[in-house]
């Protein structure tokens, strides 16, 4: 990290000094951003910059205290109930954080003697809520291979058919941009009676006419639990959980990082209802983020490049050839000299919806500058959220 400093090829906790969402500055460069999941482009959205703003006036910029004591709004309450009416379920609950709606959620549910189920590239929070699931209730937790149900399938058969078994999977793969198979992934938990979470983090806003994976599959009724944060289409920070009223009490109460956290701020929640309200309303923007989407794939394919198993606005580029690799490399904004991620590594590109389409193509080139494929230069890096940082910068 050190040399990689030194080098100043260092790619993580870069401060940008502007943002107007699609294009943002960091130091004297401006670059177009496509590592954000920023997916409908809203968090500039005039409504909802006007939503927050109306909120802070009115509630001030804290809750300073948690839900359970003495946090809770009449606006959490508002927005619990319309969310859970956006994913089809009969109850929700807003947490501050989506990591914490995973651990919360996943800790108050599964007991000693439960297992739990994940994919093998479930998102850190799924694993970090297992693991302390694992220290405070002694439960097991088994891995299946990513997206597939035959190894789904093979770990539930060797499970006690009388411990309780909750199965979460990403709707949405934030790294290789693929889908759950939710039908056969549904259909196997049922024949062996698992319960099943999804998390959709990049798919609300995204599938299903922005309502989510189960939506996607119209299999709403066969998931047991919906998870949504806010820092991606919902423009905030924050999260939720949806399933049925008893199961959402449940967490309710048993949540520790519901009931050990001060409560969401009221512009993020008064964000988020803002942004209800236009995904309601205006279905152009899903609409949109798809066309965008599907150009930009279409383009690296025609190129020759190499994006993997996505079929979402989440766009990762592999490299499985230096030549390849050198050619992007020469394209963007880093010094000489930096070394080539490790094998099967790549950079992976979000498509955020941008005002104009002009934008996700657009080559920039600020005055007195070279210019360079508008890429922010942290998204190079390898494929696992919970391996070491810096891949990117492994070999220097
Ligand atoms: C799939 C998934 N779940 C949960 C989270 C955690 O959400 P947040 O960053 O809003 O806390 C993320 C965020 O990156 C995610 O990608």
């Amino acid at each position: 990290m050190q040399l990689a400093k030194q080098l100043e090829v260092y790619p993580y906790y870069l401060p940008l000094t502007d943002s107007e969402g699609t294009v943002v500055r960091f130091g004297d460069q401006e670059v177009i951003m496509l590592g954000s999941n920023n997916y409908l482009g809203l968090t500039m959205h005039p409504k909802v910059r006007e939503a927050a703003k109306a909120a802070i006036d009115r509630w001030g910029t804290s809750c300073t205290g948690s839900r359970l004591v003495n946090g809770t709004l009449d606006l959490h309450v508002e927005l619990d109930r319309r969310l859970a009416a956006f994913v089809a379920k009969e109850a929700g609950l807003v947490f501050s954080t989506g990591y914490q709606t995973n651990l919360g959620t996943i800790s108050a549910l599964v007991g000693k003697g439960d297992f739990a189920i994940i994919d093998r590239e479930d998102h850190a929070s799924i694993v970090d809520g297992c693991l302390l699931a694992r220290g405070t209730n002694q439960i097991g937790i088994k891995r299946f291979s990513h997206n597939d149900p035959d190894s789904l399938e093979d770990v539930l058969k060797r499970l006690p058919n009388d411990a309780g078994r909750l199965v979460v999977v990403d709707g949405v793969y934030s790294m290789a941009g693929d889908i759950a198979p939710l039908p056969e992934i549904v259909e196997i938990c049922k024949r062996h009676g698992a319960r099943i979470m999804v998390d959709d983090a990049h798919s609300l806003g995204v599938l299903g006419g922005g309502r989510g994976t189960a939506a996607h599959f119209d299999l709403t009724d066969e998931v047991d639990l919906i998870m949504g944060t806010f820092s991606k289409t919902f423009a905030s920070i924050g999260g939720f959980i949806a399933g049925d009223p008893d199961v959402i009490e449940h967490i309710k109460h048993h949540g520790r990082a519901m009931m050990f956290s001060a409560a969401l701020p009221a512009h993020n929640v008064a964000t988020v209802l803002a942004v209800l309200d236009i995904m309601e309303s205006e279905p152009e923007h899903v609409e949109r983020l798809w066309e965008n989407s599907e150009f930009m794939r279409a383009g690296f394919k025609k190129l020759g490049y190499d994006t993997g198993a996505s079929t979402t606005p989440v766009i990762p580029v592999y490299f499985r050839d230096k030549a390849m690799l050198d050619r992007a490399l020469a394209n963007l904004p880093l010094p000489q000299g930096i070394g080539v991620p490790r094998e099967g590594g790549g950079v992976r590109l979000d498509v955020a919806l941008p005002a104009r389409r002009g934008r996700v193509y657009q080559r920039r080139r600020p005055a007195g500058r070279a210019g360079h494929a508008g890429v922010a230069p942290h998204q190079l890096h390898g494929d696992a959220h919970e391996s070491a940082p810096l891949q990117g910068a492994r070999h220097l």
